[in-house]
């Protein structure tokens, strides 16, 4: 993430410092960096000249102390607390008074690791998709402490990046990475109830909802354990509330080494191209998509509910930062809020599971219409 980061900034003019503790990373780095910007050439959407400029102006080092007259540092190491709380600390003795220190953390709390810096007001969390140069969302996540004028200073440099920015508020996942949970968690609740099967549940979800990817393609293109470690911390710092609850299907799957794509095996197997086959049912692709659909939008009503971004920001994050067809709040209003209600208490009435509760965000909508 650090290395894509690196290009976004440089591509915008800036001069960058790469710094990792690892002297092979940033030599793969700059072989990876090299080999995008001759594609891009060949391609012809940059010029020679551009994407030698690009290359030149970042410095890769290991002395962390070299950050000393950055004007912005965006952290992208290794996601762990008392790790990232560590480097926090050590950079406010380096970096000069006006630096901004940013993480590009996915679900660890900005506000906690404010606290390790002396200025936390100057500590957010700045928070890229992957890949960082292809994708256009970019989520800002003022701490509790963050001074609200670099924010919006932050806000209007990332989009002269040529991104778009969206301001959320520090939660578990912050936006994308808390609505996107139901698109997993629901999906894995349906098969590990039998209802569909694996490929059944993707062929919904692409061909009922539009989506590029089923969830189960997704998972496995993300990578089974990194998927399941977002949920596991989602769930836990949601006080385990079961809207969350990470799937024992997806933990034997991590455990098994059954990771996805990169292990060669997941939900599929990657070295067999007929394992994508489903028979067609129309009847239960339906039933499938618009379960999984409701349990998104919920999320999505309920994080508005909570203040945790605007409702334009909320929609636009999941078109822009995950591929969405649409936006979740849009799509509600689109099918009908009551029918959303409807299924929901239909399938809270059916399991008895505070899991399916329908957010009080929908209900205040319905009553405002
Ligand atoms: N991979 C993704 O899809 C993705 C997306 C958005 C955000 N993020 C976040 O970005 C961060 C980095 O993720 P990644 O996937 O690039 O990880 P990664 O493991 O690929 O890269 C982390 C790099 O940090 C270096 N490093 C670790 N500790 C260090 C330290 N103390 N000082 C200097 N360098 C150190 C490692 O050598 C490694 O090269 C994490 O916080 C992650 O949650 C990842």
């Amino acid at each position: 993430m650090g290395s894509g980061i690196a290009q976004v900034a440089s591509q915008s003019g800036h001069y960058v410092i790469l710094i990792d503790q690892s002297q092979s990373a940033l030599d793969k780095s700059a072989v990876q960096l090299s080999e995008t910007m001759s594609k891009l050439t060949a391609k012809g959407k940059l010029t020679k000249e551009d994407a030698e400029l690009i290359q030149s102006r970042i410095i890769r080092n290991t002395n962390i102390e070299s950050l000393s007259d950055s004007d912005l540092v965006i952290e992208a190491i290794v996601e762990n607390l008392e790790v990232k709380k560590e480097l926090f600390g050590k950079l406010d003795q380096i970096v000069k008074g006006s630096c901004v220190l940013a993480s590009n953390t996915s679900s660890l709390s900005i506000t906690a690791i404010a606290s390790s810096s002396k200025t936390a007001s100057r500590v957010m969390g700045i928070h890229f998709f992957n890949p960082a140069p292809l994708m256009p969302l970019v989520e800002i996540i003022p701490a509790l402490q963050t001074d609200a004028s670099l924010v919006a200073k932050m806000q209007s440099l990332i989009t002269s990046w040529g991104k778009t920015v969206v301001i959320a508020k520090d939660t578990p996942g912050f936006i994308v990475n808390r609505l996107a949970r139901p698109f997993y968690g629901e999906a894995l609740r349906i098969y590990e109830e039998g209802i569909a099967s694996i490929s059944l549940i993707d062929i919904a979800m692409r061909e009922h909802g539009g989506f590029k990817m089923g969830p189960f393609e997704l998972m496995d293109l993300i990578g089974n354990d990194v998927n399941y470690a977002v949920t596991e911390t989602v769930f836990r710092t949601m006080y385990y509330d079961p809207r969350y609850r990470p799937s024992i299907t997806q933990l034997k799957m991590t455990e098994a080494g059954w990771l996805g794509r990169k292990s060669g095996k997941g939900y599929y197997d990657y070295n067999s191209p007929e394992t994508h086959h489903a028979d067609r049912n129309p009847t239960l692709e339906k039933l499938v998509f618009d379960r999984i659909l409701v349990m998104l939008i919920n999320e999505a009503y309920e994080a508005l509910h909570l203040g945790i971004a605007s409702s334009n920001d909320l929609d636009i994050s999941m078109i822009k930062g995950v591929n969405y067809p649409k936006g979740l709040l849009q799509w509600g209003i689109e099918i009908g809020l009551n029918n959303v209600a409807t299924k929901l208490d239909e399938l809270y009435r059916y399991y008895g599971e505070d899991r399916y509760r329908c957010s009080p965000g929908i209900r205040k909508a319905i009553s405002n219409v």
